[in-house]
């Protein structure tokens, strides 16, 4: 079965966002992947809820919202507000998490919980059964343009077990680095969705090599 592909908007041209998110609703990418970073959880700023708002205007596809901030469960309402399809918290972000997570469920969004590439799969034990995605980063979050960390692969493996010894339908997503070659490794280890900027953007076609990304 064909993955889930989601590319990230943090390498579009941001001049001419228009134009590729006209290329984004052409292309068989299922979903459009969004960056937020404070500058305090992560290294760097991205875009705000302003723009996402704008995007949800042109774009088709559904919004995957990955927050990287202090704090997430004060901006659900405005994430919901401005028309994303799934909400994605840090694990290291959110002292309460299980509270966290069902308030996002219940204003109707999916709800996922982002691993750190150091945080390991084995403490979401207990919450997996409540969640929609598990979000593995494979980069150390705040910059596109990484080189994927190998030991990745590893934690989809394991995270891939537990959900099928749970008998759960989870979806794996893998953000960071994610290529041809890496998103091949990837969902050979079991991940379910793969998140892509510079391979998807940077490339001479980034239409066709998302329909190739679409064939691994
Ligand atoms: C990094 C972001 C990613 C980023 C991935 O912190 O979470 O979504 O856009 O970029 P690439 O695919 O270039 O590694
Ligand atoms: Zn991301």
């Amino acid at each position: 079965m064909a993955c889930i592909l989601a590319p990230s908007l943090l390498s579009a041209d941001f001049l001419n966002l228009n134009r590729d998110l006209e290329m984004i609703n052409r292309s068989e990418a299922d979903w459009l992947h969004l960056d937020v970073m404070d500058g305090v959880f992560v290294p760097n700023i991205s875009f705000g809820f302003p723009v996402i708002e704008q995007v949800n205007k042109v774009c088709k596809k559904p919004l995957d919202v990955h927050l990287m901030v202090v704090e997430p469960q004060k901006f659900i309402s405005m994430v919901k507000a401005c028309g994303a399809y799934q909400m994605n918290v840090h694990y290291e972000a959110c002292l309460h998490l299980h509270r966290t997570v069902w308030n996002i469920r219940e204003t109707g969004m999916k709800a996922a919980v982002t691993l750190n590439p150091h945080t390991p799969v084995e403490l979401l034990e207990d919450i997996l059964c409540d969640l929609d995605m598990v979000l593995l980063m494979s980069v150390n979050p705040g910059f596109g343009g990484q080189q994927f960390i190998r030991q990745s692969l590893e934690k989809v493996k394991r995270l891939k077990a537990m959900i099928l010894r749970k008998g759960l339908t989870t979806l794996i997503e893998v953000d960071g680095g994610v290529n041809l070659t890496t998103g091949k490794l990837l969902i050979e280890a079991g991940a379910d969705v793969l998140v892509a900027g510079s391979s998807v953007f940077g490339a001479d076609d980034p239409e066709d090599m998302i329909s190739r990304m679409k064939q691994l």
